[in-house]
């Protein structure tokens, strides 16, 4: 199925380039303005591979256990850790005392949601991406760019009309990315929402230009739908990526998260 052509999470080791400023906990926001997102790297050396694994909790372990490549074992791994590892440094914790609950749907969230702490989180081909935000849903979406699938074909099957029109009016070269912009786009406001598929793919529209993202046709009730953002993330050469977020329009930090 086209669907899990796209999500194939495989790859080469070659580490991706990541455009963003370096930072790390020091400089995780613990105020509750802004949108912080952060990128990493998943292949990771043994000993912080060995490190992060420390962390995981019983049930991520045996998740981990139950991939057939190690190459996808040690990514699942690296982006938990990583995960636990940048909340914990908003929440104040050890890494290891976070507990995730799951929604029906499978969107991860913290167990302790008084704290208003909200997150998501997506990963492509060696690079994970994670959105976290105070008291608003998020949805992060991030792919690599690449050739090898049939672009039409999906985006007939899987887009809007509005939006396998916009696709056909860009020029050839620059097709296969602007079909990456719109893809992510829409899981991101699906992750951001979090309940699977209320409606059809192909029953709303994103933009798919580079430096503006936005929903043309929404999928929600005329009171809900000016309370959706969108906002483009382009965090390595050959990746691209999107944010969804619910409530105000809020600025948005991009940064790499540096391993501790
Ligand atoms: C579940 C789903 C969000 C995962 O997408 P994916 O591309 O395979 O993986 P991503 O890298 O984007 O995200 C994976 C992470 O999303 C999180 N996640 C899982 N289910 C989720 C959900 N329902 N909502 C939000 N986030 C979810 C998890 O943290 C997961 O990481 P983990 O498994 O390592 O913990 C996706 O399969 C899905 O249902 N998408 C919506 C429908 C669709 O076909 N969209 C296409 C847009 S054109």
């Amino acid at each position: 199925m086209a669907r899990e052509r796209l999500s194939s999470k495989g790859g080469t080791r070659a580490r991706p380039v990541i455009l963003w400023p370096a930072a790390g906990p020091e400089q995780a926001i613990r105020g509750e303005e802004g949108i912080d997102v952060w990128c990493a790297a998943l292949d990771l050396a043994a000993e912080e591979l060995a490190r992060l694994e420390r962390t995981l909790a019983a049930e991520e372990r045996a998740r981990a256990g139950r991939f057939v490549l190690e190459r996808d074992r040690e990514r699942f791994v690296a982006a938990r850790g990583l995960l636990r590892q940048i909340l914990a440094a908003y929440r104040g914790a050890p890494p290891e005392a976070l507990r995730f609950r799951y929604s029906a749907k499978g969107k991860p969230a913290l167990e302790d949601a008084g704290a208003g702490l909200e997150f998501n989180l997506a990963h492509s081909h060696g690079l994970a991406l994670y959105a976290v935000a105070w008291r608003r849903p998020v949805g992060v979406d991030v792919e690599r760019v690449r050739e090898d699938i049939d672009v039409e074909g999906i985006a007939g099957r899987f887009f809007s009309p509005k939006e396998a029109a916009a696709l056909r009016a860009i020029p050839q070269a620059e097709r296969v990315r602007a079909f990456f912009r719109c893809w992510t786009r829409k899981e991101a406001l699906l992750k951001a929402w979090g309940e699977g598929l209320p409606f059809g793919l192909n029953r709303f529209s994103v933009s798919l230009a580079a430096r503006e993202a936005r929903i043309l046709e929404t999928p929600f009730t005329p009171s809900e739908s000016g309370r959706w953002w969108l906002y483009p993330l382009e965090p390595a050469p050959e990746f691209v990526g999107a944010l969804a977020v619910r409530g105000s329009a809020a600025r948005v930090h991009c940064r790499e998260w540096r391993l501790r």
